[in-house]
C-alpha cells in the first residue's frame, strides 16, 4: 500500500535513525497565519475538511516552513459521527456542537453511505502522497479512539465544559460501541490503502474514566483497532491522553508506539515502558522564552536517549503559538547529538 515512508516508521520499526524524528500533533492548524487565511474564507470546518485541494494545501502547509519528518492529514476525529449522519458545527470558541444522536439512523446507515462521505479524505491522501514534498516523510493517518468519539456522540459537546453522566448508561451503549469500531476500521481501511503509512489513535478523554470503566470503554475496543490496522501492515500510535497507567496499557492495548502527554513523568517513562515513545512536552513550553524552550526539549531528549523516542508534544500545539517557536524547537531537536 504505502508508496512513502519516512524516519518516523523507521524509529518504530527499531532502526537507527539520522536524527531524531519530529512531528507535531496539530501542527496542520489555527497558529499558522496560511491557514488562518483559508479558514477565514472557508467558515464551514467540516466542508473545509472535505475538500480534498484546500485540505492537502493545509496538510503540506508545516512541511513548508518546517524540517519536520511527517504530515498528519488535514482531518477530524468528529468526521467519523458525520459519517453516520450526526451532523457537527463548529461555532466560534465554543468548539463542536453536534446535533441529537439517532440511534436508529446510525445502525442502518449502509457501509457505501458511510464511506461517500468520507470519500474527500481518500482523494486528500491520495493526492497528497503523491507531493515531492512528501518524500522520504511518514503521511500519518488517523481516527479518534472509541471512547473519545463515544463520548462526543453521546455529551454532544466537549467534555471539558460538562459531561453528562448518563453517557455510561446509555440503552443502546454496547451496540453504539460497536458501530463505531466498524466505521473506524472501514475507516482506517481506506486511509492506508489511499497512502497512509501509520495510524494515530487519538484517546483525548481517556483520563476521564474511572479504573472500573476502562477495560470495556477503552481496553478492548482500542485493542480490537490496534489488532486490525497492524493486520493491514501499518504501525499505531496510541494517545491515550492522562490516563492514569500506560504501562498497563501498552501491556493491554499493544500499540506499535505510545504518545505520552505532560503530566506523566518522562523518566517513569521510559524506565518502566521499552515500546517506542513519543511526545511529552507541554505545548506551552512553546509560548516562552527559547531559553526555557532549548531547556525543556534538551531534558525530554536526554531522558530518551536510549530509548526509540519520537519528539512531539504532550497534546497539539496552541492556536497562540508564534510559527518561530515551533521553527527553533525542530532545529533543537535536529541538532542534538
Ligand atoms: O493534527 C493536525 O494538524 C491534523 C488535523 C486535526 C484536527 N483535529 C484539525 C482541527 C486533528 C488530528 C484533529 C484531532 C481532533 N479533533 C481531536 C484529538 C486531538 C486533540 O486535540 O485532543 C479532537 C478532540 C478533535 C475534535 C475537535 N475538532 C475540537 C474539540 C475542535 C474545536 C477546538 C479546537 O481544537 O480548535 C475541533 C476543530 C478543529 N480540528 C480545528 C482544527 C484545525 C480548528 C477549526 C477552526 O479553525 O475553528
Amino acid at each position: 500500500y504505502n508508496l512513502i515512508m519516512g524516519i518516523i516508521k523507521d524509529c518504530i520499526k527499531g532502526k537507527k535513525t539520522s536524527s531524531i524524528p519530529i512531528w507535531f500533533m496539530r501542527q496542520a492548524g489555527r497558529y499558522l497565519p496560511e491557514f488562518r487565511e483559508i479558514r477565514s474564507k472557508n467558515t464551514n470546518f467540516i466542508n473545509l475538511c472535505l475538500n480534498p485541494q484546500l485540505s492537502k494545501e493545509i496538510t503540506i502547509q508545516p512541511l513548508k516552513r518546517f524540517n519536520i519528518d511527517a504530515a498528519i492529514i488535514f482531518s477530524d476525529i468528529l468526521l467519523i459521527p458525520y459519517s453516520l449522519g450526526q451532523y457537527i458545527k463548529f461555532e466560534k470558541d465554543l468548539g463542536p456542537k453536534l446535533d441529537d444522536l439517532n440511534f436508529e439512523n446510525i445502525i442502518k446507515s449502509p457501509d457505501e453511505e458511510i464511506l461517500k462521505k468520507l470519500n474527500p479524505i481518500y482523494d486528500l491522501l491520495k493526492n497528497t502522497s503523491k507531493e515531492k514534498i512528501l518524500s522520504g516523510k511518514d503521511l500519518i493517518g488517523f481516527v479518534g479512539a472509541t471512547w473519545t468519539i463515544y463520548v462526543y456522540m453521546l455529551n454532544k459537546k466537549s467534555p471539558k465544559k460538562s459531561l453528562n453522566n448518563d453517557i455510561y448508561n446509555y440503552p443502546n451503549r454496547d451496540d453504539l460501541i460497536q458501530r463505531i469500531i466498524h466505521v473506524q476500521k472501514l475507516h482506517i481501511k481506506k486511509q492506508v490503502e489511499n497512502g497512509a503509512s501509520l495510524i494515530q489513535i487519538f484517546d483525548s478523554w481517556a483520563g476521564l474514566l474511572s479504573e472500573k470503566k476502562k477495560n470495556q470503554f477503552i481496553y478492548e475496543p482500542t485493542k480490537e483497532i490496534v489488532e486490525f490496522t497492524k493486520s493491514l501492515g501499518v504501525e499505531v500510535i496510541c494517545f491515550p491522553r492522562n490516563i492514569q497507567n500506560y504501562k498497563e496499557y501498552c501491556d493491554v492495548v499493544k500499540p506499535n508506539a505510545i504518545s505520552i502527554d505532560y503530566n506523566i513523568d518522562p523518566k517513569i517513562i521510559s524506565k518502566h515502558i521499552d515500546i517506542p515513545v513519543q511526545g511529552g512536552m507541554d505545548p506551552k513550553i512553546l509560548l516562552g522564552d527559547k531559553e526555557t524552550l532549548k531547556k525543556e526539549a534538551k531534558r525530554y531528549l536526554d531522558i530518551f536517549k536510549n530509548h526509540a523516542y519520537i519528539f512531539n508534544l504532550g497534546h497539539g500545539v496552541l492556536p497562540e503559538t508564534d510559527p518561530s517557536m515551533v521553527d527553533y524547537l525542530v532545529k533543537t531537536v535536529k541538532e542534538y547529538k
